[in-house]
């Protein structure tokens, strides 16, 4: 048991799927994975171990943020020897020459956050992914014959904001793509010498107004979904 998970050391695998959304998670869990078994559920916020096709995985959410993500992938590289997080998100385009449904694998994520700052004297804005998830995520997408962009992307703490211009670090870093916690995630797995990834897909695109609605959401994220557990496999 850590702080925020109630399974019990041994009960989570190697390789974790991270949605932000505990109800992704378990549709994940109930819809690709066998033999699954609910290992927590602390604050409803539900992890689920089980098999895809015969690899353990285990499935659990990070809730929104930099500051929610931070604890649950804290807990689960330090308290249960998590090796690679990869993180299955939405995001926002910034740019019109983004499409919804396109899938994207972060390189960097650039941030105005101050996590990695005042959780690990990280000063850095721009965080690379970490690990060899990355490069094994593109490689199973070339052998699936999916298409996949690799991309910067911001990782904002902001949704709602009064200037509705792209931010000046967006800018700089030649950001295509909004979220909220990669960039938490690759802070933590570079202090802590771990493997982390982020997948996004594209639920809207910013200058259009262009999205996916809440009901076409679950059927859209099953690419990235057998993505990311087809990566798990080659891990
Ligand atoms: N901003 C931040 N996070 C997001 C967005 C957005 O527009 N869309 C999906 N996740």
């Amino acid at each position: 048991m850590s702080v925020h998970i109630a399974a019990q050391k041994g009960q989570i695998a190697k390789t974790v799927l991270q949605p932000g959304d505990p109800l992704r998670a378990k549709y994940i869990a109930e819809n690709f994975l066998e033999d699954i078994k609910l290992v927590s559920k602390t604050r409803n916020v539900f992890y689920y171990t089980g098999l895809y096709k015969g690899k353990e995985v285990t499935v659990g959410a990070s809730g929104m943020g930099a500051p929610s993500i931070g604890i649950y992938s804290y807990e689960l590289y330090t308290e249960y020897d998590v090796d690679t997080i990869i993180r299955i998100g939405t995001c926002g385009g910034y740019t019109s020459e983004l499409n919804v449904y396109d899938l994207l694998n972060v390189e960097n994520a650039a941030s105005e956050s101050t996590y990695a700052k005042y959780s690990w004297e990280i000063e850095e804005d721009l965080l690379p992914h970490q690990g060899k998830a990355f490069s094994v995520i593109n490689d199973t997408a070339r052998n699936l014959s999916k298409e996949l962009k690799t991309t910067n992307i911001h990782t904002s703490d902001i949704f709602y904001r009064k200037n509705p211009g792209i931010p000046e670090i967006a800018k700089k870093y030649n950001c295509s793509a909004v979220e909220m916690e990669a960039f938490a995630l690759f802070a933590n797995a570079q202090y802590l010498g771990k493997n982390a990834a982020t997948l996004l897909t594209v639920s809207d695109i910013i200058p259009t107004g262009e999205y996916i609605s809440a009901d076409q959401r679950e059927q859209a994220l099953t690419p990235m979904i057998e993505l990311a557990l087809e990566a798990a496999i080659n891990l």
